[in-house]
């Protein structure tokens, strides 16, 4: 079994992603700035995967406080909250888990800070436990969608490594593996950060999964070429429309998969739908360094200072997506009406 992020006693405990294929290092983080440090540099990454560090590292930093009571504590909590909420804009699954721990500590009005820093430290293992149980009820559900002997083409990681365990794209074909189905992935590299060909290929090798790499510019061919059954990818956000924040690239790739008859699904938990986002170009698009773009795994690839573009997400406009797979079910378009339904979101 994969362990991506998880708490201990003496801290938040994570795979370090920038070190895969090559090594299998976990990091310790004993400061909860050391949790931020992780988000940013990618150590930990992936919307369900960010939304438990983010949690886990509000509760590290209250851990970090002890002593500190009322108005103290209060401002602690405040500040902790706005800094993880910096960090990473697109995924939606942080905020989320910030509401959930804002809600917990809500309900503990009235009790010790410390009592109430343990509450949020069980809150914030019983939130990873629970995306991990989700995963595996997404991963059912998907997994009716899948042919026998299907080739799936995913994109960026969308697995044990990018959640709390199981993964939401690699749920789903983890599921129909299970079922006896035998899947096999077609994964795009994923430039500039190439979480396909790091990641992706690293996690599916390790279960036995047939695994066929590409780069992302032979996706169309392969597409073009009717040996693909259907697309699977997962989500940073998605608007109640529909419209899906995902890795830079998936929104060529759901263009092609339209253009060439092959289905295009979305996996992902109810916490990665934004019920205050209409529709996808309200989402908040976040740009990296370009040093991502002009390096290549630690080598300079472009003339110094070139200037860069580079957004880590794009929108892919609800209209090219064949179903999104929650861990309550399958939603079809229109998807405003399955979304909120599953949500429970009322009209604002
Ligand atoms: O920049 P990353 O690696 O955090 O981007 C990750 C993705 O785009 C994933 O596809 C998405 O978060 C879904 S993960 C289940």
């Amino acid at each position: 079994m994969i362990r991506t992020i998880w708490w201990e006693d003496d801290g938040v405990h994570l795979l370090d992603q920038r070190a895969l294929p090559g090594e299998e290092i976990y990091l310790v983080c004993r400061d909860y700035r050391e949790v931020i440090e992780a988000i940013s540099s990618l150590a930990v990454r992936g919307a369900p995967a960010l939304g438990v560090a983010v949690a886990l590292g509000i509760a590290l930093g209250l851990k970090q406080a002890a002593g500190a009571s009322g108005e103290e504590f209060q401002g602690r909590f405040e500040g902790l909250c706005r800094e993880f909420a910096r960090v990473r804009p697109t995924a939606r699954n942080p905020f989320w888990a910030i509401e959930r721990i804002r809600a917990l500590a809500a309900e503990q009005a009235g009790v010790s800070a410390e009592e109430k820093t343990a509450a949020l430290i069980r809150g914030a293992v019983a939130l990873a436990e629970e995306d991990a149980a989700n995963n595996r009820r997404l991963g059912e559900y998907g997994q009716t969608l899948i042919p026998p002997s299907a080739a799936i083409l995913t994109y960026c990681n969308a697995g044990a490594l990018a959640t709390a365990g199981y993964g939401t794209a690699l749920g789903i074909v983890r599921a129909a593996w299970a079922a006896g189905k035998g899947p096999e992935v077609y994964a795009c590299e994923t430039r500039p950060v190439l979480q396909g060909a790091r990641l992706t290929a690293w996690e599916l090798r390790k279960e036995g999964i047939p695994v066929t790499l590409i780069t992302d510019n032979m996706a169309g061919s392969l597409l073009a070429s009717g040996r693909i059954n259907c697309v699977i990818v997962g989500a940073d956000r998605i608007a109640r429309n529909g419209d899906t924040a995902n890795k830079i690239g998936t929104y060529t790739l759901a263009v092609l998969a339209r253009e060439n008859g092959v289905p295009f699904y979305v996996a992902a938990p109810l916490s990665t739908c934004d019920g205050a986002v209409g529709e996808g170009r309200e989402i908040v698009i976040e740009e990296r360094s370009g040093e991502e773009v002009t390096t290549f795994a630690g080598t300079r690839i472009a003339p110094a200072g070139v200037s860069v573009w580079n957004p880590a997400f794009d929108i892919t406009p609800c209209r090219y997506i064949s179903a999104i797979v929650t861990e309550r079910g399958i939603i079809g378009p229109p998807y405003k009406e399955g979304i909120e339904r599953q949500t429970n979101i009322k009209d604002r």
